[in-house]
């Protein structure tokens, strides 16, 4: 099952799998349950928790949100706007809104759980409510940045649409005023933006651009990359043509830099310097048969492709190889930006001071969860696009709401230091993660930075033997303990973590010791997920 921040679910843990006989609860609203409290102290204990994990096992003493320090008290906070709504009686019954939803919405636009979706009816900071009031713990929305329905973003929005909403050929200070606030947190040279309403726009005018500007046609995507959704980015996103019409010809596709399963591991003298001369390989093969190189676009953290961290210098050399090539760099940034790495704004800017990309695209985390993105590129490449003549036209790119938003996300960014918390949650997590390294024989690696953290399962850690349908299990069973985590990678084995930057650090425990437990259910049960009974 893929995540909210990604295109689309692969749903692998379609059908009821076996109970595992435990629950641990992540609020105080969720007592353990299924067993007395003691005999699940006992149990947990049994499956050889480690001291730490001993010490934070009854998650209920930290009180109604697993301890976070940064969410709202969604059990306090009962909004003016909904009473107004009058909520209740919008309401359909979850069959209800499920069989319309089957007889209305596209089959291919596809569920979460599938199997048996969950009703989400509202949200706060990292957790969310289904139609019961169950509380899950959200690991998925990197979308929610700064945290479901914050009041920060929530009034911005409300108080600007009652003010004024318009689409951006009247002048107004929001979109002047966000730009600027956005240019300070990029290199110099990225200084004209194009907003938009979602990433695959802003990556189709990303490809717009570079054609423009290069003359060239041809563009080099990363392995297992996904883009969006436009025709023109399914053409980019082997991940996605790979199952649909094939590679155009004017698409190559280089190896992904994968440290871990790729051809060159992290034992390798300098696998950045190796991944990126295996790009300059694809440039020179493409150029023999005549091809002209526009664009390299590649996620900074590619999420698709499993939660990978780009080995130090890729970044630098591949833009050397591609500008001597006459194209120019594209940093996806629509699901890493925005502070979630933590030490840098950018993702980009973890590949060091040397590396400046020629074009940045950014969405998902941008409005927290209202749709805006954004085209940053040089002087340079945006005077070649002006100099085509033609008017560059979005009915709602940048309109005055979606700036308010946007000025009030990096506010509470900073107000909130999620960047910091990102960084000491994120450690922790990975921290607490790699331990179950030493217990788990079925975790091969884990790996992230800031709160964009991966742990890739595998059957056999010499092969590094995908272990998909256990991640498919133990997604399931996390659900089942009201934690929502999804997966992704090629073989679907990688549970990945992007939640709400708000994530705290008992929630990084509590997600932790469920899947302590869960893996250790498994191995007492000798239950072989690996075969067919998923
Ligand atoms: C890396 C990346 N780029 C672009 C997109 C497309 O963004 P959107 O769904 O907002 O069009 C996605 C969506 O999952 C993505 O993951």
């Amino acid at each position: 099952m893929r995540g909210a921040g990604d295109e689309e679910q692969d749903e692998g843990a379609a059908n009821e799998a076996e109970q595992v006989p435990f629950r641990v609860s992540h609020g105080s609203q969720e007592k353990l349950q299924g067993k007395g409290e003691s005999e699940e102290r006992a149990r947990l204990k049994n499956v050889g928790l480690d001291e730490e994990f001993r010490e934070e096992e009854v998650m209920d003493e930290l009180g109604p949100h697993g301890g976070a320090e940064l969410a709202p008290d969604p059990e306090v906070e009962v909004s003016p706007l909904w009473q107004k709504m009058n909520y209740k009686e919008m309401e359909l019954t979850k069959e209800k809104t499920l069989a319309l939803r089957n007889k209305l919405i596209g089959q291919s636009c596809r569920l979460f759980y599938s199997d048996n979706p969950v009703k989400i009816i509202r949200a706060r900071g990292q957790y969310l409510f289904d139609e019961k009031g169950t509380q899950y713990l959200d690991c998925i929305s990197n979308v929610q940045h700064v945290g479901h329905c914050h009041s920060s973003i929530t009034e911005a929005a409300a108080a600007q649409m009652d003010l004024l909403n318009t689409n951006t050929r009247f002048l107004h200070d929001n979109i002047v005023m966000y730009a600027e606030r956005l240019a300070a947190t990029l290199p110099e040279k990225l200084n004209i933006f194009y907003f938009v309403n979602s990433g695959s726009e802003a990556n189709d005018l990303a490809l717009r651009l570079a054609l423009q500007h290069t003359q060239h046609e041809d563009v080099i995507v990363l392995d297992h990359a996904y883009h969006g959704h436009l025709k023109s980015l399914i053409d980019i996103s082997p991940y996605k043509f790979r199952k649909l019409t094939g590679q155009k010809e004017w698409v190559h596709v280089a190896p992904l830099p994968d440290t871990y399963r790729g051809i060159y591991g992290a034992d390798h003298p300098n696998p950045g310097k190796a991944y990126a001369d295996a790009v300059k390989d694809v440039i020179e093969k493409a150029q023999s048969k005549g091809r002209k190189i526009a664009a390299f676009f590649a996620e900074s953290l590619p999420s698709v492709g499993g939660q990978i961290i780009l080995p130090e210098g890729y970044s630098a050399k591949v833009a050397e190889y591609v500008h001597s090539a006459g194209g120019v760099f594209v940093a996806d940034e629509v699901q890493t930006g925005f502070g979630r790495v933590g030490t840098h704004f950018w993702a980009f800017q973890l590949q060091g001071k040397d590396f400046c990309p020629d074009i940045v695209t950014m969405g998902k985390p941008m409005g927290n969860g209202h749709p805006l993105a954004c085209v940053v590129t040089t002087a340079e490449i945006a005077s070649a696009f002006t100099a085509n003549g033609v008017e560059y036209f979005n009915t709602f790119g940048g309109n005055p709401v979606s700036c308010a938003i946007g000025l009030a996300v990096l506010d509470v960014i900073e107000k909130e230091n999620l960047r910091e918390n990102a960084i000491k949650v994120g450690a922790m997590l990975k921290d607490l993660l790699t331990k179950l390294r030493s217990k788990h024989e079925i975790v091969g690696d884990v790996r992230g930075v800031g709160l964009f953290v991966g742990l890739e399962l595998v059957t056999d850690r010499k092969l590094k033997t995908p272990a998909t349908n256990t991640a498919a299990y133990v997604v399931k069973k996390l659900k089942e303990n009201y934690i929502f985590v999804s997966t992704d990678g090629p073989w679907e084995n990688v549970l990945k973590f992007k939640p709400p930057m708000c994530f705290s650090m008992d929630n990084a425990k509590n997600v932790t010791q469920c899947i302590d437990c869960i893996l250790t259910d498994i191995q007492t049960m000798n239950l072989k997920l690996e075969k067919d009974d998923i």
